[in-house]
């Protein structure tokens, strides 16, 4: 498949779009401070913090999964069954979700959550973190996927 590029100038500091590549949902969230701080202080929760089993290249492999903290950018399908996962923000009542759930994604089949990072949480159906695609920053507002 082409690489497909994505205007992410009008994304708001919390916002997201969603591109397609090769016929895949593709999250581009922008994070605020906030969101990134969230990233820390959980890995003893996650069943593989540091994404060793992701093969991510070298400058994706870091706790935020991203070339620049403020940018996530993942394929939107949960790597149990395929499903989409939704969107859970810090504070989210959803009874499925821990009352210390620091902001992420949940999947609403059978119940995988995902930090703001895509990483799963321990003793849940899905067995990886979130995949994530190959992309390149064109300019400070453009992104390629692909
Ligand atoms: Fe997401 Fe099963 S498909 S938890």
């Amino acid at each position: 498949g082409a690489p497909v590029e994505v205007d992410i100038g009008d994304i708001p500091p919390g916002g997201m779009k969603v591109a397609e590549w090769r016929g895949k949902p593709v999250w581009v969230v922008r994070r605020t401070p906030e969101m990134i701080a969230a990233l820390q202080g959980h890995d003893a929760e996650l069943a593989d913090p540091s994404s060793s089993k992701d093969g991510l290249s070298e400058d994706l492999a870091n706790p935020a999964r991203s070339k620049n903290p403020e940018w996530f950018v993942a394929i939107g399908i949960c790597t149990h069954l395929g499903c989409s996962p939704t969107v859970a923000p810090q504070g989210t009542a959803n009874p499925s979700l821990p009352a210390d759930w620091p902001g992420g994604f949940f999947c609403p089949c059978h119940g995988s959550t995902f930090d703001g990072a895509g990483r799963v949480f321990k003793n849940k159906p899905a067995p990886t973190n979130l995949e994530i695609p190959p992309h390149t920053f064109v300019s400070a507002s453009r992104l390629r996927i692909g």
